[in-house]
């Protein structure tokens, strides 16, 4: 059996997509975080099933998500992430085909501004207006997760659940 690769034909063909959002949510900080967390684990039960890796990151006020596999499946999935209501101001940064998966280790990494401290110092603002260097971003979060414990952190206040 062979994985999602870049020369497969059509629709099983790799691609990446990027886009940032504003957060929507309304709520205490613990109800907002219990959103987040529900968002990370529909995220990576729905991932791992499509064969779709990515981060997330999220500075309180947006969203900024590296996504990435098979055309089909991204595709559907992305249909359904701009569609959702938890965000808005939705604006798609990159959709382009890719030769290897970035974050092929994660289903859904998890990532916050903090985390590249001393890994992107002059990183932009992650707000949709902002100008921002896919490249660069790709970069810092992949050196991120490999600082991090396993990569995948997540460490929001906690709420009822
Ligand atoms: C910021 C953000 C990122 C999301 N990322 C993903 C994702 O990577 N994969 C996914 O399946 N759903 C993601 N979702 C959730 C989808 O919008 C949708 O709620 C979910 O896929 C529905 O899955 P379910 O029917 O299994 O609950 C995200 C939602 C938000 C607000």
């Amino acid at each position: 059996m062979t994985g999602p690769s870049a020369g497969a034909p059509g629709g099983e063909a790799l691609h990446r997509v990027v886009y940032r959002s504003e957060m929507a949510l309304v709520g205490t900080a613990a109800e907002v975080g219990d959103e987040i967390r529900a968002i990370l684990a529909a995220s990576r039960r729905n991932n791992a099933a499509a064969a779709l890796t990515g981060a997330l990151l999220y500075s309180g006020r947006h969203f900024t998500q590296v996504l990435e596999g098979p055309l089909d499946a991204l595709e559907r999935t992305y249909d359904r992430i701009s569609a959702d209501l938890r965000h808005s101001a939705f604006d798609l940064v990159q959709f382009v085909p890719l030769q290897a998966r970035t974050f092929g280790e994660w289903g859904m990494a998890y990532v916050t501004p903090g985390e590249l401290d001393g890994i992107w110092d002059d990183r932009p603002a992650f707000e949709p207006s902002a100008p921002l260097d896919v490249e660069a971003l790709v970069a810092a979060l992949r050196r991120a997760l490999a600082a991090g414990e396993r990569g995948v952190k997540v460490d929001l206040p906690r709420g009822r659940s």
